[in-house]
């Protein structure tokens, strides 16, 4: 047997769980930087291939990415304030942070933040800073966003609980920069009883599908031919909503085209 691999045999009988966690921690931490340069230099423009390697669901188990790269390519070498709701792993803290360390590799300028109603902290790198904070609790947002500042682009990949995800839509969208981007994913759940959803009244605006296709209207408020019609704040500042299979892509913009009806 040769000497390194007597030496590893050695290490992995005789330390103790939580050593053999810090060893890991300790390695990953040490090589991260290195690995990220090197991933960033061979597959930076590659969202596909980046959530492969960093283990995030968004490419494999779900077929996210290729829509990221739609909406978000063009904003790859901006410094941006990105903000991803579920950094992953629930009660494991050591566990997650693969989509964080994704979108640092893919957005080499952006600040990339994650919050998680577990801690999450041993995530916290350059440019990556992980908040323990429930996506309903507005209170300790508030606070996120006063450190964080404005918010260019919003992923809400957290409960999937349909009540959460309009919560915090409503909370968080009017804080986005002008332009900003709130991406919402697995919205499967908008079907589901378990998360509050419903499959017999596709249109319940308590749904986050049936909540969002509302916002559709909203996007022609200025055809609406109802006297004294007051549109709402999501009316003027939503200009494109794209979905796609269990994925929602909420353009900001103001939306101030009038009607091109005369009468
Ligand atoms: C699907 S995982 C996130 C995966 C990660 N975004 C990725 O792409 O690899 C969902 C995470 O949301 C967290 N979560 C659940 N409820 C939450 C809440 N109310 N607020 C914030 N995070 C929550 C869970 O602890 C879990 O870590």
């Amino acid at each position: 047997m040769s000497i390194s691999l007597k030496i590893r045999n050695h290490f992995k009988t005789s330390l103790t769980t939580q050593q053999k966690q810090k060893l890991k921690k300790f390695q990953a931490l040490k090589f991260r930087g290195l690995q990220g340069f090197i991933y960033q230099i061979l597959f930076g423009s590659n969202l596909k291939v980046l959530s492969l390697i960093y283990n995030s669901d968004k490419w494999g188990t779900h077929w996210y990415a290729k829509h990221y790269e739609t909406h978000l390519a063009h904003l790859r070498k901006k410094k941006l304030n990105i903000l991803e709701i579920g950094i992953g792993g629930y009660k494991d803290p050591q566990d997650g942070g693969g989509s964080l360390r994704m979108w640092r590799t893919y957005f080499p300028k952006s600040r990339i933040f994650g919050i998680d109603i577990e801690d999450k902290s041993c995530h916290d790198e350059r440019r990556i800073k992980t908040f323990k904070c429930s996506q309903v609790d507005d209170d300790a947002l508030e606070k996120v966003l006063e450190e964080i500042g404005q918010i260019d682009i919003v992923i809400d990949d957290g409960s999937h609980i349909n009540e959460h995800i309009i919560h915090t839509f409503k909370f968080l969208f009017p804080k986005l920069s002008e332009n900003g981007i709130y991406v919402i994913e697995d919205l499967q759940t908008s079907y589901w009883q378990s998360f509050g959803g419903s499959s017999d009244n596709l249109n319940r605006s308590d749904t986050a599908m049936g909540f969002l296709k509302q916002l559709t209207d909203g996007l022609n408020y200025a055809e609406y031919r109802l006297k004294n019609y007051e549109p709402t704040y999501f009316d003027k500042n939503i200009v494109a909503i794209h979905f796609y299979h269990n994925i929602v892509f909420i353009q900001k913009g103001l939306n101030n085209e009038d009607s091109n009806i005369l009468s």
